[in-house]
């Protein structure tokens, strides 16, 4: 890991693809933390992109995402890169949207995914999960990413949207390429190729799906867009699209990066890793110390609507702010020992987002999940053990591995 000790503050680029290769960079956050909690960055890899303020105090992080009148998610994206899709593109999905059309939106969503309705799905989630640990016997090794925990969060996610079994790995993919740009492996070809292919074929692939809903209405995910009316008025087809993307993207990626996190660390951890084969019943407390330690988005950002201040620091309006999970999850003042993995702690974090508007809307269906993949993967597995090296993605969004190499045992 980078320690930029020699680094004046005013050079650091938190976002830095350099600064991300081993892995979040906490050395630089714990030194924003305490010396300059309110940083400012240049995005030197873009020079069309304006630079961002970093929150990185969980109190800060905090401030700001209940604020949304100040701090807006639709101004710019929810994104570092306002050019990452086009503007309207991202401003078509709720997670980039301000009241009150972001309101309506969501609210099409949330009785579906209250612990109540998403407790439901629980005998579902574990057919998932025991099938595809099923295609595993007889094999020795196995990239838990890969076999594990991708196939199991498409599945779950697709059936939600309607999405057939056979397009899984297609949209998995998709979503990494979209989401992972900055990673070459995760995705081969850049923002460039993402735009002039990636899109496209996202286009193409949910307006099939929403043509078909049209005719055919059902009571998937796909169906509630398709005939939603927002103060009277159906939505638009790439307001369809989006909202459509947002959810698949979402249900499939960042599941599957806090298990993966969360295996790596018992697999570093076999004595923790012990006592939950022994006493599944600490896996909900367990799994949230994975999100604490391992929040799988490193940040969302926002853009201030006016001129104001954070921590004291001015802040200009149409300044970015950033706030960063993985840092504000380890922040000393909140944590004893925060760089310290411990399944014992059943920490509070803002992994899910801060609060206010944003938080997020997948939080039962994620711990449901979650706590689904690691009662099943130990059970069977209890002797897993790492088989190899363990690749983080090189992006300063996506906190994640790669690769995750493991000996069934
Ligand atoms: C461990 C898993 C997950 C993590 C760490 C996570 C994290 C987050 C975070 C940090 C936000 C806040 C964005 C912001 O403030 O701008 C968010 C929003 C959101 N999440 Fe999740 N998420 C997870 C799983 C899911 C799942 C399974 C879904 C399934 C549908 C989902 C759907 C959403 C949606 C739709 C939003 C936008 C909410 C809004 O703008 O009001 N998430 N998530």
């Amino acid at each position: 890991m980078p320690t930029d000790t020699e680094q004046s503050l005013d050079e650091i680029d938190v976002g830095d693809p350099k600064n991300w290769g081993d892995g979040a960079p906490h050395e630089i956050f714990k030194r924003l933390r305490s010396e300059c909690p309110v940083h400012w960055s240049e995005i030197n890899d873009y020079p069309d992109e304006a630079g961002f303020w970093s929150v990185v105090t969980a109190d800060d992080v905090h401030t700001v995402s209940r604020d949304w009148r100040t701090f807006s998610s639709e101004r710019g994206g929810c994104m570092a890169l306002t050019h990452a899709i086009p503007l309207e593109l991202m401003t078509s999905m709720f997670i980039a949207m301000d009241p009150p059309k972001h309101d309506r939106l969501k609210a099409l969503f949330q009785r579906g995914f209250t612990p109540k309705r998403i407790a439901m799905h629980e005998d579902e989630i574990r057919a998932i999960v025991v099938k595809v640990l099923d295609r595993l016997e007889g094999r020795e090794t196995a990239d838990v990413i890969d076999d594990i925990a991708q196939p199991v969060v498409s599945r779950v996610i697709s059936s939600f949207m309607g999405i057939p079994e056979e397009d899984d790995k297609v949209w998995a993919t998709l979503v990494n390429t979209t989401l992972g740009v900055g990673d070459e492996e995760l995705a081969p070809g850049g923002l460039e190729k993402v735009l002039a292919e990636d899109f496209p074929e996202i286009f193409r692939r949910a307006q099939a799906m929403i043509d078909d809903r049209r005719e055919n209405p059902t009571d998937d995910l796909t169906s509630v867009l398709v005939h939603a009316e927002i103060d009277g008025e159906m939505l638009a087809d790439h307001e369809i699209v989006m909202g459509f993307f947002l959810l698949v993207a979402a249900g499939n990626d960042s599941t599957k990066a806090t298990f993966t996190s969360g295996m790596k660390a018992l697999l570093d951890h076999p004595d923790q890793m012990r006592e939950l084969v022994e006493d599944p019943s600490l896996i909900p407390g367990a799994i949230e110390e994975c999100l604490r330690m391992f929040p799988a988005f490193a940040n969302f950002r926002r853009t201030a609507t006016k001129d104001t201040e954070v921590h004291g620091h001015p802040i200009a309006e149409g300044d970015k702010v950033l706030m960063w999970y993985v840092s504000s999850n380890r922040d000393e003042t909140r944590y004893e020992d925060p760089d310290v993995f411990d399944i014992h702690r059943n920490p509070e974090h803002q992994a899910f987002g801060a609060g206010g508007r944003h938080f997020c809307l997948g939080t039962a269906l994620a711990r449901l999940e979650l706590k689904v993949l690691f009662e099943e993967t130990l059970k069977r597995y209890p002797n897993m053990k790492p088989n190899g090296e363990a690749k983080p993605a090189s992006t300063a969004f996506l906190n994640q591995f790669k690769t995750l190499p493991v000996r069934l045992g």
